[in-house]
């Protein structure tokens, strides 16, 4: 690393444009991406659902992302320091922000632990060492309860992190995403091909794109499945807490913002559908069921490589390969929402930058509010760490009957119900309505995309979806959330 003196209270830059793509569509493509997103268009609609989601991408999305974007190379500043600038009185949202990465990470480390080994446990397989005995439930139900390896491969996870956000914007992140990213791709499309191959496949295929319109035929489905898309486009993009804002603070100013807003949501939205074309086939050669929750990503899948035979576990090695790429870089975005934070606090204070340590103490904080999710079986009564239902009182009999909110089921949703549910739509529909109201697109927005020379296009279009369309949107997503994982257990 160049440790030349002046430059120590650099922030940094990216090297070229396609090095920053490559990062914030490496944020945007993650376990969202490749788990959420293919069991909730299977359940909620197939084709139909697609629509829906396209739809919100254009008209919610995209502008989200250029409002970030242009909120954080404006200021040159991360979330908090950004806000700040821009009105004081708002600085809160950064904040918010900071609340978000920390709970975001809280789950999305032990994820990316429990993908690393998976990982791990197909390299044994294909070196014919059984890499997945457990007990007798099943490898998946084993680990969950092996706690020293949860934590260790926790641990694990957190530790990637830390080598590449130390490593700086351009040397750390960027140069990692530069070549991880076209590598996931590139293992994506040969797990779709290989999957396709395999007998009875073509079920997927139907299940996906057959419109179906009942999910949508009534009033309450259609806002259902409008909620989940909203929700689902939302969180896959990155958007609402910092990230993104971050990402854009070390972009040069004669980079296109317009276009970039552009190209994150579409190489995001690709990867989506490419990984439900691999995912539900893949379940549907194997009989298997598309079910939701942590079950798709580690039973269901685990299960339909090694269905496979011998070849079956160098693909199982390949997509848990290719998920922890896209979980590593969703993190390592996390982490720098938080780093870019104190680094500016530093640079204002005279201080040193001094990125080792934040982000030393930041992966401990995250180590340690991770540490429920790691350790409680996802909810189950007999985990050494009690669910947050059985710590308020709640029985098991009600969690079965429906009556306990999704929001305490477990550490995992927990963490999840507040950050996706609640902080991220909050902060982004306080930024569109900033935006739109406040700061106004033509102050704020069409002038700093204008800054490399580009005409900004569409005036007419953003400015209307930052004043009503994104607003209504966030709101749909955050009344349908707080119903969903609050609310409707309590009427059942
Ligand atoms: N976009 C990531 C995913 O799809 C999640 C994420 C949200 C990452 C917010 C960073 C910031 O999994």
């Amino acid at each position: 690393m160049d440790k030349a003196p002046h430059m120590e209270h650099d922030r940094g830059t990216w090297g070229s444009n396609f090095g920053f793509l490559m990062a914030a569509v490496g944020s945007a493509v993650g376990l969202g991406n490749i788990w959420g997103f293919p069991y909730k268009m299977g359940s909620k609609g197939g084709f139909a659902f697609l629509v829906i989601y396209l739809l919100l991408v254009v008209f919610v999305g995209v502008v989200v992302m250029l409002g970030e974007l242009t909120i954080g190379r404006k200021t040159g500043l991360g979330a908090v320091g950004a806000y700040a600038k821009l009105s004081k009185k708002y600085k809160w949202v950064g904040y918010l922000g900071i609340l978000s990465a920390f709970t975001l990470l809280a789950f999305y480390n032990v994820l990316g632990g429990l993908v690393m080994r998976y990982m791990f446990g197909f390299i044994l397989e294909i070196l014919g060492v059984d890499g997945f005995s457990g007990a007798e439930g099943g490898f998946f139900d084993y680990i969950l309860f092996d706690y020293s390896g949860m934590i260790f491969f926790h641990v694990l996870f957190i530790v990637c992190n830390v080598v590449i956000v130390m490593g700086g914007i351009q040397g750390g992140i960027e140069k990692f995403c530069t070549v991880a990213m076209p590598a996931l791709f590139f293992m994506l499309l040969f797990v779709i091909i290989y999957v396709a191959f395999q007998p009875g496949a073509g079920q997927g295929y139907k299940d996906m794109l057959t419109p179906d319109l009942k999910p949508i035929s009534t009033f309450g489905g259609f806002v259902d499945v409008l909620k989940t898309a909203a929700g689902q486009m939302f969180f896959s993009l990155s958007l609402g807490m910092g990230a993104i804002i971050s990402y854009g603070s070390y972009l040069d100013k004669k980079e296109n913002l317009q276009k970039n807003s552009l190209i994150i949501p579409a190489c995001d939205t690709l990867i989506a559908v490419m990984a439900a074309c691999a995912v539900l086939p893949a379940c549907a050669a194997f009989g298997m069921e598309y079910n939701q929750g942590p079950g798709l990503l580690f039973n269901t899948m685990q299960n339909v490589f090694l269905s496979m035979g011998s070849f079956g576990s160098f693909v199982g090695f390949m997509f848990y390969f290719l998920v922890f790429i896209a979980a590593v870089t969703s993190s390592i975005s996390l982490f720098e929402a938080i780093v870019t934070w104190r680094i500016d606090v530093n640079r204002e204070k005279g201080k040193k930058t001094n990125r080792t340590t934040i982000m030393c103490v930041a992966a401990v904080c995250s180590l340690i509010v991770g540490l429920p999710v790691a350790l409680d079986a996802l909810g189950s009564p007999d985990a050494a760490v009690k669910a947050p239902y059985l710590l308020l009182g709640m029985t098991p009999e009600q969690l079965d009957a429906g009556q306990v909110p999704m929001a305490i089921d477990a550490w995992l949703d927990f963490f999840d119900v507040i950050s996706e549910g609640i902080f991220m739509p909050l902060g982004a529909l306080v930024m569109s309505v900033l935006i739109g109201w406040k700061w106004k697109t033509k102050n704020l927005v069409v002038p700093e995309c204008e800054q490399s020379g580009h005409k900004f296009w569409g005036y007419g279009f953003f400015d209307f979806c930052f004043k009503f369309i994104t607003p209504l949107g966030m709101l749909v997503v955050l009344g349908g959330q707080i119903y969903d994982f609050f609310i409707k257990a309590l009427l059942a």
